[in-house]
């Protein structure tokens, strides 16, 4: 049988508010998610047994087998589904790792979707939903890897929504940032929650609508990366100083930033001109979705 090849898009925040600090200490958020043209892939050879290989240019950051997201929600599906067919993935790696763009977290939902075609199971199958609950935060909103609104700690998911034409410019300077130090950085009290600040219709109409709405919006976890990574104030002023550059913001927790561009060679442009100065970071012009 062939293998079964599916992508781990690139999860961006376009915004991300923090309403509070639960008494576990997981803070709520709200936040509108789009997907990138760009990510990781992955592919299934079914087999008797689970497995995973690893390749590509960020492979090795990626780490080991025991602690890939990947095998981590393959073998959540298993405990929850024990008839269920597995077999050997094989992860071509190209996203950077602890980048805010949750990478690990595309590559698991990648994982449960191409066991749930090898099974027959639709997304919305109890198994794989509860499966990508419980591998991380991020893991089922990018199940199905559409623009949507995220709420809670991801748990909460609005309606997918249809995007109107933007294309982004990815750049990461090569530092990963610990998403825990950053949200502890917020010294945020536990148990208090304030009610969502931004309403879930963001206007889809037109790029110009959801670009003026999304810089009435915020990064909250922002401040607090650039404080404990300068380098993210650099690519914040580099992107926003590319010409076209219509809003420049951090991805989750960072050490990611996007730029937001009306058309593909205008965030062509911009990339080519931060590669040129930078060429060591990881920059990457993409369609959003
Ligand atoms: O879900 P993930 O493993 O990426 O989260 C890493 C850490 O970031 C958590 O252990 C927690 O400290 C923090 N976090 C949080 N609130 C969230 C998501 C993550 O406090 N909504």
């Amino acid at each position: 049988m062939l293998p079964l090849a599916t992508r781990a898009p690139a999860k961006i925040n376009l915004s991300l508010h923090v309403l509070g600090r639960r008494a576990d200490g997981y803070h709520e958020l709200d936040s509108l998610v789009a997907f990138a043209g760009t990510g990781d892939r992955l592919t299934l050879r079914p087999g008797a047994t689970l497995g995973l290989q690893t390749s590509g240019p960020t492979a090795v950051s990626a780490g080991h087998d025991a602690d890939n997201l990947v095998l981590k929600a393959a073998r959540l599906l298993v405990e929850r589904m024990p008839g269920v067919k597995v077999g050997v993935f094989h992860l071509v790696k190209r996203l950077p790792v602890a980048a805010g763009i949750g990478g690990g977290s595309s590559d698991a939902a990648a994982a449960l979707r191409l066991l749930a075609r090898l099974n027959d199971l639709p997304l919305s199958h109890p198994a794989i939903v509860d499966a990508a609950r419980e591998t991380g935060a991020d893991v089922l909103v990018c199940l199905q890897a559409r623009a949507r609104v995220m709420r809670g700690t991801g748990e909460v998911l609005g309606p997918v929504l249809r995007l109107p034409r933007l294309f982004a410019v990815l750049v990461n300077p090569g530092v990963p940032v610990a998403t825990p130090e950053i949200f502890r950085a917020l010294g945020l009290p536990p148990g208090e929650i304030r009610r969502s600040p931004t309403a879930s219709d963001w206007p889809m109409t037109s790029a110009a609508d959801l670009v003026a709405a999304l810089r009435d919006a915020r990064n909250d976890l922002e401040p607090a990366a650039c404080s404990l990574q300068p380098l993210v104030t650099e690519v914040l002023r580099r992107l926003s100083e590319t010409p076209d550059c219509r809003l420049a913001r951090m991805s989750g927790s960072g050490a990611t930033v996007f730029g937001l561009f009306d058309d593909a060679d205008a965030a062509a442009a911009a990339a080519r001109q931060i590669q040129a100065v930078r060429p060591h970071w990881w920059v990457k012009p993409t369609m959003l979705r």
